[in-house]
């Protein structure tokens, strides 16, 4: 897993760096252009209109499906690469939430208070990091499905009625308010703001991460890449 002359720690390999791409991309077009729809006379909308065009920006609702498809589309190869393959078994694998987690959660409020001295010894993916991935799952579940009843409202008009449809919008934009904090206060700070790796944590673009960054963030990890080394 290491890189012996710089010793940096592989994090992400190309792989995973080009579905963490595609994902990046496909959201951001998507809280932009669902975002737009609801608040046309916004200031930022009022720029991207007269900067794309009125022409251009009647697109917006074209261009939401596209990104929805590519969103879709990385999911499902994602959920291939961990069903089918030996490293993304291994990254669903590290990715379960355990016991230990709990403890680390207790320990780590007990950190961030003041009230002990030792910060927990994340491994490969701490509890916050976890709890990320899941609400991400559980994220693109919820809009992708109540998505789709709005894109085809006419066929699920008659499945679900006038209110099954209204209830998928409003699930969809409440959702999509979620998922967009989510991304701008939680995963910003964690890879951008977070004193441990900032100016940013680099291993989206280039894989790796540095021994430092290890040993403040995943000093558990690399405990066990150190042993295994011996
Ligand atoms: C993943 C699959 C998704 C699908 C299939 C989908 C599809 C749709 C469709 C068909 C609409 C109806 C309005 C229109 O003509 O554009 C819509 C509205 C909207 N979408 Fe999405 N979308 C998806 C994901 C997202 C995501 C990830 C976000 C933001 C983070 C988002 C934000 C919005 C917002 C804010 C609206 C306006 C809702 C309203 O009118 O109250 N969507 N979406």
């Amino acid at each position: 897993m290491t890189n012996n002359k710089s010793k940096r720690y592989l994090r992400m390999t190309l792989n995973e760096r080009i579905q963490h791409f595609v994902l990046f991309i496909s959201f951001t077009v998507l809280a932009i252009t669902g975002f737009a729809l609801k608040f046309p006379e916004a200031f930022w909308v009022i720029w991207l209109r007269n900067f794309f065009g009125e022409n251009a920006f009647d697109l917006r609702g074209l261009v939401h499906r596209v990104a929805a498809l590519v969103l879709i589309a990385d999911s499902i190869y994602h959920l291939f690469y961990i069903t089918f393959t030996q490293r993304g078994k291994m990254l669903f694998n590290d990715l379960k939430l355990r016991k230990s987690d709990i403890a680390d959660l207790k320990n780590n409020i007990k950190y961030l208070l003041w009230l002990s001295k030792e910060k927990p010894r994340f491994g490969r993916f701490s509890y916050i990091e976890k709890v990320e991935y899941w609400a991400l799952v559980w994220g693109t579940v919820i809009m992708s499905i109540t998505g789709i009843i709005l894109w085809f409202e006419s066929f699920f008009l008659s499945i679900f009625s006038n209110l099954g449809t209204e209830i998928s919008t409003i699930i969809h934009f409440y959702e999509a308010i979620l998922a967009t904090l989510a991304i701008l206060v939680w995963h910003i700070y964690f890879v951008i703001l977070n004193p441990n790796v900032f100016p940013m944590n680099k291993s989206w673009i280039t894989g790796y991460i540095t021994k430092e960054e290890m040993e403040k963030e995943h000093p558990g990890e690399l405990d066990s890449i150190e042993k295994s080394e011996l």
